[in-house]
């Protein structure tokens, strides 16, 4: 990457004040993910105190013609906060914007800088005896900042929706350095267009998101989760629809994890293997309430039963069962469990219409069956949210190169495989610059032609996160 001038860079520490400028070994904890992946070489890191350091971050930069790329948690997925390589920039952390600023449970909101993580609102909220319910394995790490910009979903979607459902007002500094302050504590407004709407998965490329309102729920005093061995992927829709029906509003979570998943975090992060069924695919279901769920569990469980929907379940019944089901599910990301070769994989984030959801599996299991044999695959995720994320991966060294080979042949045919299902490359990890280049035949031209020239409005310089998210103009043409 290409750093600004120096006097820049000295002027901005002098404003900001000290430790807000970092280089070297003292930016390596925000060049670096947990992951291994880097944002680009000795990164200039910019870590104002508050929102008005933001905005004179912008505004300098602007000025100066420094591109921005704004950093959360650094748990993305796609290749986000990568740097540009071609023109000046910083890494601009929010970090330090960590703060709670209020918590009203009579409004059923909570009001918090970009910094604070998942984590730390989940708990904010359940000491005011509400919930914030977006919630996924890095949730210790991630910050709703990097969750707004890539409009983040995980586990509880499927009763709560995404980052989008669960935002009620945003602040954000623009591209010239202007502070919106559209913190809004409204359920319903209907207004003009939804600013704060465009900027939620906007991956940094509209403004910089300062704080936000969230949206709170009820507390779910009770909650417990099953692990059900599932006869094929075939039973999945109708296992589905008598979950929804038989929780009556409770189901929370419904997800999917392979065989090979469960053993391969088993083994490698000890947790306790819940079930032994022989069976390739598991869902992990759960019901949630303020009143007890035990008797909803187990009709559902028995009515899977009665139509053969599952071979075997298992049922927490302490916390500690539940903390181990939900271990599992945790790490189930090969992010996690296969480390190492993970980097080399092919790993999707798809969501496809939730009848299609089997056929997709299967789609894509038979396509890497026939041009990658060497490779393992599975689906976990998301399957009641239609949200699978399918990985295709050399789980030995000898694998690798042969892997390599064939690896751009099998992403092209499994795009093409979600094109053709109406699906969707990116359901809750965005775009970044991971999949740029191949997101083009998901929607048409004029629509791309709209976010560009949406993007043109709020950042005619082209400052923010430059390069990533959009494909080329007409990118179908
Ligand atoms: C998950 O569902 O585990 C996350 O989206 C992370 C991942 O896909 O690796
Ligand atoms: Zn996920």
């Amino acid at each position: 990457m290409t750093a600004p001038a120096d006097l820049f860079l000295t002027e901005l520490a002098a404003v900001l004040g000290s430790g807000s400028v970092l280089r070297g070994d003292d930016a390596t904890g925000y060049a670096v993910d947990g992951r291994g992946y880097s944002v680009g070489d000795d990164p200039v890191v910019v870590r104002p105190r508050d929102v008005a350091g933001v905005a004179e971050t912008v505004r300098r930069c602007r000025e100066a013609g420094v591109a921005i790329v704004a950093q959360g948690g650094n748990t993305g997925m796609s290749h986000g906060t990568m740097l540009p390589v071609d023109r000046p920039s910083i890494l601009l952390s929010l970090a330090r914007l960590d703060q709670i600023l209020s918590v009203d449970p009579d409004r059923w909101t909570m009001t918090v800088q970009a910094g604070v993580t998942i984590q730390a609102v989940q708990e904010a909220a359940a000491a005011a005896g509400r919930r914030f319910a977006p919630d996924w394995g890095a949730r210790g790490t991630a910050t709703v900042g990097g969750a707004i910009a890539t409009d983040a979903g995980g586990n509880n979607v499927v009763r709560y929706g995404n980052m989008r459902d669960n935002v009620l007002g945003v602040e954000a500094v623009l591209a010239d350095g202007a502070v919106w302050d559209g913190r809004r504590a409204l359920r319903k407004d209907s207004t003009g267009y939804d600013l704060k709407q465009l900027l939620i998965g906007s991956e940094g490329t509209l403004g910089v998101v300062t704080s936000a309102v969230l949206k709170l729920v009820p507390a779910t005093a009770h909650q417990q989760s099953a692990l059900l061995a599932i006869p094929g992927l075939a039973v999945l829709s109708e296992l589905f629809e008598l979950a929804q029906t038989s929780a009556a509003g409770s189901l929370s979570a419904f997800e999917l994890l392979p065989d090979v998943a469960i053993d391969r975090v088993v083994e490698v992060f000890g947790h306790a293997k819940p079930l032994d069924s022989g069976t390739d695919y598991f869902v992990l279901l759960t019901l949630a309430s303020s009143e007890t769920v035990e008797p909803r569990l187990a009709a559902l469980l028995e009515a899977a039963a009665k139509r053969d929907l599952l071979v075997d379940a298992v049922v927490a019944g302490t916390p500690e069962q539940e903390a181990n089901l939900w271990g599992i599910r945790d790490h189930a990301s090969p992010t996690a469990c296969f480390v190492g070769f993970q980097h080399h994989g092919l790993k999707l984030d798809t969501a496809i219409p939730l009848d299609r959801v089997a056929e997709f599996v299967t789609g894509v299991q038979s396509r890497a069956a026939a041009i990658a044999p060497m490779a393992l695959c599975y689906g976990f995720g998301h399957v009641g949210d239609g949200n699978i994320h399918m990985m295709v991966l050399p789980t030995d060294d000898d694998s690798v190169e042969p892997w390599l080979a064939v690896r751009d042949e099998l992403t092209a045919s499994i795009d093409e495989l979600v094109f053709s299902m109406a699906g969707t490359l990116s359901a809750e990890h965005g775009i970044g610059l991971l999949l740029r280049d191949r997101i083009g035949p998901q929607k048409s031209d004029l629509e791309w032609e709209l976010m560009h020239r949406i993007k043109a409005v709020f950042d005619p310089d082209g400052i923010l996160n430059p390069g990533k998210m959009l494909p080329p103009r007409a990118p179908n043409a």
